[in-house]
């Protein structure tokens, strides 16, 4: 729930008119921690501590949507003892924090497909998602598993099928219906993109969603992303021109 309000914004430098959805990219937890000539799960581990303060600021803050990329579709390709760890870490992230994120009426959904998780993980998301259905807060959406190519293809895949069974006239078949078949159809459009760790890519992140979000790369490593940099990054969304291919 929003506890920000307009003159604490302006404080802050910003305007009441706040990106309605953001999506980051939490990149470079194992660059952080080697710096620190420590394990990568350690920078997840950190990384997760820096998830937690950041859901809680976007949520005070009042914005409607925050998409997390947390697991990708090609991160299945990691040594097995670093999946176990970021599991691990989202199981006890639902632990320790859903009681707090239900009393702030955060609401958590999942993007992406769950049939190669554990019945624990499996178990976790679905107690997490049950539990905050009716919250009309923050709408928290955790990518796990999730590849935006998969999405589209799984999309395209449905759409087919609803043709094939009739239920589906080609000619109807315009965005509308195409977006009512993605992960993210209940939730607003993305309007800011930010990766942070230095590359500049998406990665197979919301290719079709982000076709007029602004995107904004940030060198910090993701556990060193803090608050007033997410500030920043506000400010410097609210300075730019969105013109969506018009004048
Ligand atoms: C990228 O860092 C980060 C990830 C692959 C996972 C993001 C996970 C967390 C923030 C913590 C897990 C917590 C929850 C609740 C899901 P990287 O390992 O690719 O970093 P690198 O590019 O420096 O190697």
């Amino acid at each position: 729930m929003r506890k920000i309000d307009n003159r604490t914004l302006a404080q802050m430098g910003l305007n009441p008119d706040l990106p309605k959805h953001v999506a980051i990219i939490m990149d470079g937890n194992g660059r952080w921690a080697s710096k620190k000539l420590l394990p990568r799960t350690y920078g997840h581990r950190e990384g997760m501590e820096r998830l937690t303060g950041l859901v809680r600021f976007v949520s005070d803050i009042g914005i409607e949507s925050l998409t997390l990329y947390a697991f990708s579709t090609e991160n299945w390709k990691r040594p097995q003892h670093e999946i176990d760890a970021l599991f691990g870490l989202l199981i006890e992230y639902f632990d320790k924090q859903i009681a707090e994120l239900h009393k702030n009426g955060v609401r958590i959904t999942l993007l992406g497909d769950d049939v190669r998780f554990s019945e624990e993980v499996r178990q976790a998301i679905r107690n997490a998602t049950t539990i905050t259905k009716g919250n009309r807060g923050l709408k928290l959406n955790l990518a796990l598993n999730y590849g935006s190519r998969a999405e589209i293809l799984r999309a395209a895949k449905s759409i087919v099928e609803d043709v094939n069974r009739g239920i589906l006239l080609p000619e109807n078949i315009d965005e509308h219906e195409f977006e009512s078949r993605l992960y993210t159809s209940n939730l607003p459009q993305v309007d800011l993109v930010i990766r942070t760790g230095g590359e500049q890519r998406l990665s197979n992140f919301l290719l079709y969603q982000a076709a007029y979000a602004e995107l904004i790369f940030v060198k910090d490593y993701w556990p060193d992303f803090s608050d007033d940099r997410f500030i920043e990054v506000l400010r410097e969304f609210q300075n730019r021109n969105r013109r969506y291919g018009g004048l």
